[in-house]
């Protein structure tokens, strides 16, 4: 990272946390502190708390904290450079230029055109749709659709008119070069001259996770005209298959609810939200991709996949299913079969049924179970067989004893089979390889170990060189989350000098803890230099490191207790049974100390 821990510290300095924090939610005075309802889960109560003096948040329900960069960061999804320079622009200072290459310096000119031609084009389409006569048409079939102006407003619907270079001439007069409007896709060119390449059609903005505007999908005004919606073409800013759309309007539900609905379409993300589910996406009629699921997994652990009731609909979702068994997400299927998609079924059926349905909804498994069953006789010996096979491959997948175990349970019963028979054929199943996934997980445990330790003493090596990095750090970890001995006194040590002095030395911490065996190491630690330029960095990464290794850890330990509890058929406190639920979507998919091991 190229900017200075000088100038972070200044615009941590500049930006007092309960100012900012004000900006965004409804903060009330207690005592020293400041509180509020929680921004990132749903709560009657406020346990969210914002500290004046130590300028940190905490929120004691679902135990997101930080500083003013890291609120900045979940409110905004922003990166923690984005929210320094978000945080410095808000007190006047200006980022000090990062020393990139040319190549990057000439990239991020061409992003930065490319968003600005995109943002011009959603603003003249919304222009275009309330203040032009030619959009009559377009208004009336917004209208025909129940779209309130609300919503057309939030989403940013527009029109893009029918004469092939009004955009063209408009851009124009604003100073766009007609080479980056055709990069952005907004422009085509015939060999000959440059023509707007969105004419006639309703136009749905299509933006990134942060709201900024990337492509648009254009829809059709008369279904004689195909396609139904012309969307931008791939460009530097816009890959159909890594954005999510609706995303940006529906993160902080999303946080919320701790769940996402997952559809198909433009319209249904958006007739989702006029009725107030603002939690909905839309993969945009393709079936999910590894990127679309890494992106969900940022915001909830939960998708809920309602899909169109027609063939491709089901199609589409079994076509996602495989990608998602092994997501680390809870992935539930809701089916209905009394409207087109969810859309014509809001309007039809109305909000509480369309809850219903999301309620109702089934597991993955078990929407695949009732896939197969629909097409084959469960009566015969051949069907059972049928089905049985279609589905162990897929529960033998399950990271999560206790899911699988249940799913197992499902087959059984479903196909009346003795579930000692199901569990027999998917040990076969899961053996394959199994030899080899031992070895290499004994390999990884112990690198993982090493590296653990090893991670435990770069921190306190950065700590004790610079104690600005001990502060701006020290609310994330505690002596107990380190486990060598020597380096969790030392650690100790600093949280108790640091209440009385800004500036620790070396030399003070020795003074302090007077221990001529712990001297040895803390002299150690203070002359080797620290490694790499970018060392607060570092030292977040070291210590999610070391939270990580705690939690899996205490995976590791709560797996077990609960699978015995299952198997002795005793019952497991729902609250063991919630964080074992939250660390399963964190370390699912993850390779255990993987990240440890290498933390620069
Ligand atoms: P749908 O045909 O279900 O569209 O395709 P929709 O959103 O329900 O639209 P209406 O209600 O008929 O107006 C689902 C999604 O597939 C993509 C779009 O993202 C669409 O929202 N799609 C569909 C295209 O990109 N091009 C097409 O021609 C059709
Ligand atoms: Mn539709």
């Amino acid at each position: 990272m190229a900017v200075s821990n000088e100038f972070i510290e200044e615009v941590r300095r500049r930006n007092d946390l309960v100012a900012v924090a004000s900006e965004y939610i409804n903060l009330k005075k207690a005592g020293r502190n400041h509180n509020a309802l929680c921004p990132f889960h749903n709560e009657k109560t406020p346990s969210f708390m914002v500290s004046p003096d130590k300028q940190i948040f905490h929120c004691f329900g679902c135990q997101q904290g930080g500083n003013v960069f890291t609120l900045v960061m979940k409110l905004e999804n922003l990166s923690f450079l984005e929210a320094v320079e978000k945080l410095a622009k808000r007190a006047g200072l200006t980022m000090p230029a990062v020393a990139r290459s040319r190549e990057a310096v000439e990239k991020n000119k061409e992003q930065e055109s490319l968003y600005e031609a995109n943002e011009l084009a959603a603003k003249y389409y919304e222009y275009c749709l309330q203040e032009s006569t030619e959009a009559k048409t377009a208004q009336s079939y917004l209208q025909k659709r129940d779209l309130n102006a609300e919503v057309i407003n939030k989403f940013r619907i527009g029109y893009a008119p029918q004469s092939g270079d009004k955009f063209l001439k408009a851009a124009l007069s604003k100073g766009f070069k007609p080479e980056v409007l055709q990069k952005a896709g907004l422009l085509s060119y015939n060999g000959n001259r440059y023509y707007d390449y969105f004419r006639g059609r309703v136009m749905y903005p299509i933006t990134d996770a942060k709201g900024k505007v990337v492509a648009f999908g254009a829809r059709t005004l008369d279904d004689t005209k195909p396609p139904k919606y012309l969307n931008s073409a791939e460009t530097p800013l816009f890959s159909k298959s890594k954005l999510l759309y609706g995303l940006n309007l529906a993160s902080s539900a999303i946080r919320k609810t701790g769940q996402v609905l997952l559809l198909e379409g433009y319209m249904d993300v958006i007739a989702c939200h006029q009725f107030g589910l603002e939690n909905s996406i839309a993969s945009m009629g393709v079936a999910l991709t590894p990127e679309q699921v890494e992106l969900v997994k940022r915001y909830c652990s939960k998708i809920v996949i309602i899909y169109d009731s027609d063939q491709a609909g089901v199609a589409a979702t079994l076509r996602g299913l495989d990608l998602l068994v092994d997501s680390g997400l809870e992935v539930k299927v809701a089916v209905q079969s009394a409207a087109k998609d969810p859309d014509e079924f809001l309007h039809s059926q109305g909000r509480e049924a369309f809850v219903g349905l999301v309620q109702k909804a089934l597991s993955l498994i078990e929407y695949r179970l009732e896939q197969s069953i629909s097409l084959t006789d469960l009566n015969t010996v051949e069907g059972k067989i049928y089905v049985a096979n279609e589905i162990l491959p897929l529960a033998a997948r399950i990271k999560n004893i206790i899911e699988q175990k249940s799913e197992i349970h499902r087959l059984a019963q479903r196909l009346s089979l003795n579930e000692e028979t199901l569990f027999q054929q998917l040990d076969k199943i899961a053996d394959k390889g199994f030899r080899q996934k031992i070895g290499q997980s004994i390999q990884e445990e112990t690198s993982a170990a090493n590296g653990f330790v090893k991670a435990q003493s770069n921190l306190l090596q950065l700590f004790i060189s610079d104690t600005n990095i001990y502060q701006q750090w020290q609310a994330q970890i505690a002596p107990g989350d380190i486990t060598d001995q020597n380096l969790q006194s030392i650690l100790a040590a600093l949280a108790v000098l640091s209440q009385k002095q800004q500036i620790i030395t070396p030399a003070e911490i020795i003074d302090y803890l007077q221990n001529e065996h712990l001297t040895g190491t803390i002299a150690k630690l203070a002359l080797s230099p620290a490694e790499g330029t970018n060392t607060s960095h570092l030292a977040g990464e070291l210590i999610h490191a070391i939270k990580n290794w705690h939690k899996k850890e205490r995976y590791k330990t709560l797996t077990e207790e609960i699978s015995r509890k299952l198997d002795a058929a005793e019952t497991v406190d729902p609250e063991l049974m919630q964080e074992y639920r939250e660390l399963t979507r964190i370390f699912k998919g993850s390779k255990v100390g993987g990240r440890c091991a290498d933390p620069s």
